[in-house]
């Protein structure tokens, strides 16, 4: 039970990008029996109590504010960034807001397959960074750097988390779009129009 918990919790963890202390902070759904037919509905509960925690943490168990959430790098890419039809995309400093005001909307267990799922609610979830995108157009390689912001209103997700092999096995989680009331996106250029790395873009 405890160990079941506790690979929900992770998740939020992993999600949200704290590496605080998971054990501790597990006593917070342990009014939650795995046996009562209630139990999912408990934790979509205990998911949504511990709201107010979001952007304050938990100072007493070292568990830092994650609302706004921060991750310092993301990297896409694809082909060779040198070759045709080739990028490499590069997030850095990305900010995530909107947790704290986010519903947990469904949750269910499914422990046969050692899987959660849960759908979120958010009525606006921002995000902003920094951005550096390289590519080849027209053989001719151009790196592009600026900032950008992506606000979504009305916005559900669901998360499906599945634990591959055994306790403290590795966690493979998957988020789907499933409703976007109305977005708003700016791309803005640092070099607008002006050299970078030697070449016009
Ligand atoms: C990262 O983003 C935050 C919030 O957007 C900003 O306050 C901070 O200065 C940025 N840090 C760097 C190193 O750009
Ligand atoms: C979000 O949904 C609420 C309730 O349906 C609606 O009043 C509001 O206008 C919507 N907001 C946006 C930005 O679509
Ligand atoms: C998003 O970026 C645009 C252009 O850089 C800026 O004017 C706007 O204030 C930003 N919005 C937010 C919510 O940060």
């Amino acid at each position: 039970m405890r160990i079941f918990l506790g690979q929900i919790l992770a998740v939020i963890l992993l999600i949200s990008g704290i590496a605080g202390q998971v054990e501790e902070v597990m006593d917070i759904f342990s009014d939650c029996r795995k046996s009562s037919p209630d139990f999912d509905k408990c934790i979509q509960r205990a998911f949504n109590d511990l709201r107010p925690l979001f952007s304050v943490g938990i100072p007493e168990l070292n568990v830092a504010p994650f609302d706004p959430h921060r991750s310092p790098y993301v990297e896409q890419r694809r082909g060779d960034a040198r070759g045709l039809g080739g990028f490499r995309l590069i997030l850095t400093n990305v900010s995530e807001h909107g947790w704290t005001n986010s519903e947990v909307t469904k949750y269910r267990t499914d422990a046969p397959n050692n899987r959660i799922v849960y759908s979120q609610f958010f009525p606006e979830k921002s995000l902003e960074g920094e951005y550096s995108f390289k590519m080849n157009a027209l053989g001719r390689p151009s790196n592009t750097r600026g900032v950008w912001n992506l606000t979504l209103y009305n916005y559900s997700q669901t998360t499906s988390v599945t634990r591959i092999g055994g306790p403290g096995g590795l966690l493979k989680v998957r988020v789907e779009i499933d409703k976007i009331g109305d977005m708003s996106m700016h791309i803005s250029n640092f070099f607008g129009g002006r050299r970078v790395l030697g070449e016009k873009i």
